[in-house]
């Protein structure tokens, strides 16, 4: 095992009813700005619930974060919180509003000239706002890690802090009853994927693979429970938990990690707007394919712990596991082919040129995801 170092200060609240609690973590006579997406907190009720928390605290709201969070859109709340003096930021949403509230934070802590450097040149975060978060959508992690993904006209590229690590996180499980089926299935396939890609390289590490193991079975038994039995809380409770638990790091520490899949599928969401869910649905099987020799043992435990594949030759087992997971994917209404989504064959030329563009040209963790082998993987997927 690698040496490591784990930090949390997320203060996690969960359980139906908690987001009466959140004040508790907001400091005494902050100015508050709530973020929010494109309106769902209004339909479910979620929105009633914080203002009502927030009973008696002056607050400003900042709404319209979209999917994928951009750029221009952060960038005005960024004037706002400059121009009204807001110091402390509530995000309420799913991923996406939280990612685009990290960068909002770090954006005003920002002293060079352009923020988008934070992603673009990886400039160190030195200071940003405290953020709290209020969580709708259980699938990226992001209510208590330090990433975030943000998108700027053809790039959609993430940056990790410790500085934008929420305070707290609240996760009411009913607050996800009102999500479309589309948006759990895209929750599901993302946590699982979180996992894998911490999972699914040649690291021994017993901790850590049982951890990774026990939720990647939890997905597989209450994803579809959540897509058949929406109002189901202990099913949404084990999933938001699920998918919480898949990226706050505890299964990543000391081992190595391979975020290829991530790297490609975020070009699918940047040129095609395909669901971040479903670009990884799109391009694991194929990944795990192209690099079954250099993850052969691991995909050999993982066959026959999380699938029971234990028949059948090495290449059979590797093979009835993979094809099993993406029958898992398809299951939950996620299309595994990049054909499924009217992408054209020869649109992998373009892929494969903003991968290099953006430096891309070795990414895994043994670098060994070439620019040739990312064409590999697209062409699988096709
Ligand atoms: O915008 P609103 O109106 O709120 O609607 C959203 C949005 O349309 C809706 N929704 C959310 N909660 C709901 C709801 N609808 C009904 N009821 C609810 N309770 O769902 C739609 C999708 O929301 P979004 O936040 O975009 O989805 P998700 O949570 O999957 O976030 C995706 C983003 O997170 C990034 C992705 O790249 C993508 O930009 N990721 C962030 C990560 C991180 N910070 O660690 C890691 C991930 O790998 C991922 O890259
Ligand atoms: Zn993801």
């Amino acid at each position: 095992m690698q040496n490591f170092v784990y930090h949390s200060p997320t203060v996690i609240r969960f359980g139906e009813g908690e987001i009466a609690q959140l004040a508790r973590h907001i400091p005494e006579g902050a100015k508050v700005l709530l973020t929010y997406g494109g309106g769902s907190i209004f339909q479910n009720g979620v929105y009633d619930q914080v203002k009502a928390a927030l009973k008696g605290m002056p607050f400003g709201e900042f709404g319209g974060i979209e999917p994928n969070p951009r750029y221009e859109t952060l960038m005005q709340a960024v004037a706002l919180v400059r121009n009204e003096g807001f110091d402390f930021l509530l995000a309420v949403g799913g991923g996406s509003v939280l990612d685009g509230t990290k960068f909002i934070a770090a954006a005003i802590g920002f002293d060079g000239l352009d923020p988008w450097d934070i992603l673009a040149k990886q400039s160190p975060v030195k200071a940003a706002l405290p953020i709290g978060t209020v969580l709708t959508l259980p699938a990226t992690g992001s209510e208590t890690n330090g990433a975030a993904v943000i998108t700027r006209g053809p790039d959609k590229l993430a940056f990790v802090s410790d500085k934008v690590k929420p305070r707290f996180a609240v996760l009411d499980p009913a607050t996800t009853y009102s999500l479309p089926p589309r948006q759990v299935a895209n929750g599901v396939v993302d946590a699982f994927v979180h996992v894998m890609e911490q999972y699914m390289t040649p690291s021994v590490a017993p901790v850590q693979d049982r951890f990774s193991e026990g939720l990647l079975l939890t997905l597989l038994e209450e994803g579809p429970k959540a897509m058949a039995k929406p109002l189901n809380y202990d099913v949404r409770a084990n999933l938001m938990w699920a998918a919480t638990m898949a990226l706050n790091g505890i299964v990543g520490v000391g081992v190595a990690q391979d975020w290829s899949t991530h790297s490609l599928g975020h070009e699918l969401t940047a040129r095609f707007g395909i669901d971040h869910g479903r670009t990884l649905a799109i391009v694991l099987p194929a990944m795990l394919r192209v690099r079954k020799d250099a993850k052969r043992a691991k995909l050999l435990q993982f066959a026959e712990r999380v699938f029971a594949v234990t028949g059948g030759s090495e290449e059979e087992r590797i093979e009835g596991a993979i094809a099993k997971m993406e029958s898992f994917f398809q299951s939950l209404d996620v299309p595994t082919r990049l054909r499924d989504y009217g992408v054209e064959e020869s649109a992998i030329d373009g892929l494969v040129a903003a991968l290099e563009r953006k430096g891309m040209t070795a990414l895994g963790e043994d670098g060994g995801v070439t620019l040739a082998l990312s064409r590999q993987v697209f062409e699988a997927a096709y």
